[in-house]
């Protein structure tokens, strides 16, 4: 039985599985010697990050964030809120912001601007899903599990209006099942 049977797999558990593995390698690798302050942008990111954490082979230390573009619907705005901000002093600090999915780029483009004032060593991002053709700020990814096309996923962490966040699999929201914009 499956969960959710109208819902289109768009990549299941073992695809995850190995993307998080590929892209934890490549950052363990590219911060070897380093101490990482990887921040958790809540709530989509929130399983991509747990896996992703536990599969680094170098010490990582955890802060959470969370910021929304207006709306809890499917059509991204670009006014972006923080309801809860990094606790620490992130000042020479290596950050790596982590998210689930990157659309119009506006919140990852937000945030960025906000940590640089703050003067980390370094600041990256890592996204687990790119919407790429979708964008319309400019924001560099580090860090990338895949590129999709401009559709509605949930799942894995993802959300549509709340719902879906606890599936194991990313998946397709069948037009007019999205929550409304
Ligand atoms: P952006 O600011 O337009 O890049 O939007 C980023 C945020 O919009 C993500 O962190 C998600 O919360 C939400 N989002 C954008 N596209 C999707 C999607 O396909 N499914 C679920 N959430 C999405
Ligand atoms: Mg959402």
């Amino acid at each position: 039985m499956t969960r959710e049977d109208r819902l289109e797999i768009l990549f299941d558990e073992q695809a995850l599985k190995q993307a998080v593995f590929e892209l934890a390698a490549q950052i363990s690798r590219d911060y070897a010697g380093k101490e990482l302050l990887l921040v958790c942008v809540l709530k989509g990111a929130a399983i991509f990050f747990a896996d992703l954490a536990r599969r680094l082979i170098i010490p990582a230390m955890f802060e959470f964030a969370q910021a929304s573009s207006y709306g809890s619907g499917t059509v991204s705005s670009r006014a972006v809120a923080v309801s809860k901000d990094i606790g620490s002093d992130i000042s020479g600090k290596h950050v790596l912001l982590v998210d689930g999915i990157i659309d119009t780029g506006a919140t990852m483009d937000f945030l960025l601007k906000r940590y640089r004032e703050r003067g980390p060593a370094s600041l990256r991002t890592a996204v687990l899903l790119d919407k790429r053709a979708h964008r319309t700020v400019d924001v560099p990814i580090d860090y990338r599990g895949f590129e999709i096309p401009d559709r509605f996923v949930v799942g894995y962490g993802m959300d549509s209006g709340e719902k879906y966040r606890n599936l194991p699999y990313i998946a397709v929201v069948p037009p007019g099942d999205a929550a409304a914009p």
